[in-house]
């Protein structure tokens, strides 16, 4: 696997590839790759003739006291892990190959409403980072079509609407959460975690199980459902941001006669903000 650095290199190798009749996928990543990483890579090793995936840490999705520094950089072992993942080519950009402009001078892509709800009102400006830096990596890697987890529900959300908004020709992909033993949605932040905070954060995946399961059961009454994921969460010591039950569609607020549902769920435990989420129908 080769890594190149600038726009026009991935960019070449893209257009020998296409002009060869071989379909791209993409997998845009931050680094840290864990098993999370390598499952989405396997999705597009199964659509794609070539993978190509992107390591950056977009500096435009973090918030000012967010953790854009502390954020793990792992470049070597991730080349390793991606390597074995039968990746064909790495684009990992320096921020000024992504954002020659810098500062202010920079062109936004914004996904109104979407980007506003939920992990949009705790992390303003969040969303149209990621649909800023996806926007501009599909631009640069013309892909046939681009991999994201369902770990990220509202991103995927966020990336499709894009997506469909601006006519890129790009196939989005979701692919399924990987989980560790106990539960815990495989995440870059949970390295955070304190050997003992870690043990407790299973209760995030408990506590969206518990609502999924009363959801399948027929129970209508969102709002005490919502009351008893957060208290779960709190009393394993986290600080909620949101647990909520939304419509999977578009996740606007369901009546009980909508039946294609999604649980999700913000905390902050120790120094992580951990999310995670899961999908059911109701019957
Ligand atoms: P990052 O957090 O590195 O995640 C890259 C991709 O891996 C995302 O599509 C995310 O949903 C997926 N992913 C992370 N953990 C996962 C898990 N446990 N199971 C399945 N998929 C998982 O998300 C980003 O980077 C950035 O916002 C990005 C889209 C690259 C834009 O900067």
């Amino acid at each position: 696997m080769d890594t190149v650095t600038t726009v026009e290199a991935v960019r070449t190798r893209a257009q020998q590839w296409r002009a060869a009749g071989l379909r791209i996928a993409f997998v845009p990543t931050m680094g840290n790759l864990h098993a999370g990483h390598t499952s989405l890579l396997a999705a597009a090793r199964y659509r794609g003739d070539r993978v190509i995936a992107s390591i950056f840490v977009n500096p435009l999705q973090f918030g000012p006291s967010e953790d854009y520094t502390a954020y793990p950089r792992t470049l070597l072992e991730d080349q390793q892990l991606l390597q074995e993942a039968r990746c064909d080519l790495l684009f990992a950009p320096g921020v000024t190959d992504m954002y020659p402009h810098g500062g202010d001078q920079r062109t936004l892509v914004v996904v109104r409403g979407l980007s506003d709800i939920l992990c949009g009102r705790f992390r303003p400006g969040h969303f149209d980072g990621v649909a800023t830096v996806v926007a501009k990596l599909f631009g640069i890697v013309a892909p046939d079509v681009a991999v994201f987890g369902e770990k990220d529900y509202q991103q995927l959300l966020v990336v499709r609407h894009m997506t469909l908004d601006l006519a890129l020709p790009v196939d989005i992909v979701g692919a399924p959460t990987v989980r560790a033993p106990d539960g815990l949605a495989l995440s870059s932040r949970n390295r955070y975690l304190s050997a003992e905070e870690r043990t407790r954060a299973a209760v995030i995946h408990q506590s969206l199980s518990q609502a999924v399961a009363a959801l399948y059961d027929g129970d209508t009454d969102h709002a005490a459902l919502e009351r008893a994921g957060s208290l779960m969460l709190e009393r394993a010591g986290m600080i909620v941001d949101y647990f909520a039950i939304r419509n999977a569609a578009d996740l606007t607020e369901p009546n009980a006669a909508c039946s294609d549902l999604v649980v999700l769920t913000a905390v902050r435990l120790g120094r992580a903000r951990l999310i995670d989420n899961l999908r059911t129908h109701r019957p």
